[in-house]
């Protein structure tokens, strides 16, 4: 592929190939000395126009891993202020020559929508409540290395599904290497149609945990509910918040994941989420560098395959 837009686009081939790089880059991130020149002369842009801790953190750090250039824009102090607009704002960086351009932007297919205007690839590192595919590569790599496998299993996504790109890409990264797939959330926060996805939806949490593997926890998405209801913590807390009590309906080794940023206290007991026997919230942190390190050299590798097109 020429971006890594979404998951979407990717076969479970792909997927296996870019987790088993990833792979590799774990045990190189473990070393003392973790640079590489596997991206020495490219350049790398972050575009992110919206707040990121994990994301942004983790495609700089991989990229002066690879030894490209990186640079991160400050959208709040760009000239997207002054009304300059998304494709504009693009094509002015494309004038540069970067190599590879990371993105997330707040509304649904601006990424898709800037990818077709620019001459390198691109990297949707969220876009709206469409996909978020470098995380939920990063989700199937902590999964992989914790389970031992990635077929098979019983995963139980629990929460904020409506509004959760992290949702809807797991959704189909684990749906397309053939997994069970169940979400637990009140029906408000559920998608319409979901159940065409070949998921089992539950509304009862203790229900839908039973004697699953994984259980991932998401954020209520504030940001994205605009006027929608919005429930109470104390009673989204009671209802649907992990604690030891709920994960007991699991099976006794299943594993508790979180995208982050977590609010501790209303998805999730924060006792629960620093049990290092139960939670695996750290490696996600730590497999996100590891995936973003694959997916930007498998992107390089497919364009000095292909003759660069030059547009003017
Ligand atoms: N999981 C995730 O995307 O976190 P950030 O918003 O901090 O990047």
């Amino acid at each position: 592929a020429k971006h890594l837009l979404g998951i979407e686009h990717l076969g479970p081939d792909e997927i296996t190939t870019l987790l088993d790089l990833a792979d590799q880059y774990v045990d190189l991130n473990r070393r003392d000395v973790k640079h590489t020149d596997t991206l020495a002369g490219l350049t790398q842009i972050n575009m992110f126009f919206e707040n990121s801790t994990r994301t942004q953190a983790s495609f700089e750090i991989a990229g002066k891993r690879l030894g490209a250039d990186v640079m991160n824009m400050a959208m709040q102090a760009s000239s997207v202020k002054k009304g300059e607009t998304l494709i504009d704002t693009a094509l002015t960086l494309n004038a540069m020559h970067p190599d590879l351009l990371v993105v997330r932007h707040p509304h649904s297919g601006a990424v898709d929508l800037l990818a077709q205007k620019v001459n390198c690839a691109v990297l949707n590192a969220g876009d709206g409540r469409h996909e978020h595919p470098t995380q939920a590569l990063l989700d199937a790599l902590t999964i992989r290395r914790a389970k031992g496998r990635l077929h098979r299993l019983s995963v139980a996504i629990c929460g904020d599904i409506a509004h959760s790109r992290v949702a809807r890409s797991n959704i189909m990264l684990l749906g397309k290497m053939e997994n069970r797939i169940r979400l637990i959330g009140p029906p408000t926060l559920m998608p319409s149609g979901i159940a065409e996805f070949g998921v089992e939806v539950f509304e009862d949490m203790r229900e839908g945990l039973r004697d699953v593997d994984v259980v991932m926890m998401l954020r209520l998405q504030k940001e994205r509910m605009d006027g929608g209801f919005i429930p109470s913590e104390r009673e989204y807390y009671h209802r649907y918040g992990l604690d030891p009590e709920k994960l007991s309906h699991a099976k006794p080794d299943a594993i508790v994941m979180h995208p982050g940023p977590m609010n501790r206290g209303v998805e999730i007991d924060g006792v629960l989420a620093d049990d290092i026997n139960r939670s695996v919230i750290q490696e996600q942190v730590e497999m996100g560098v590891a995936v973003r390190m694959a997916a930007m050299e498998l992107l390089v590798r497919t364009r000095r395959a292909q003759p660069r097109e030059v547009m003017v």
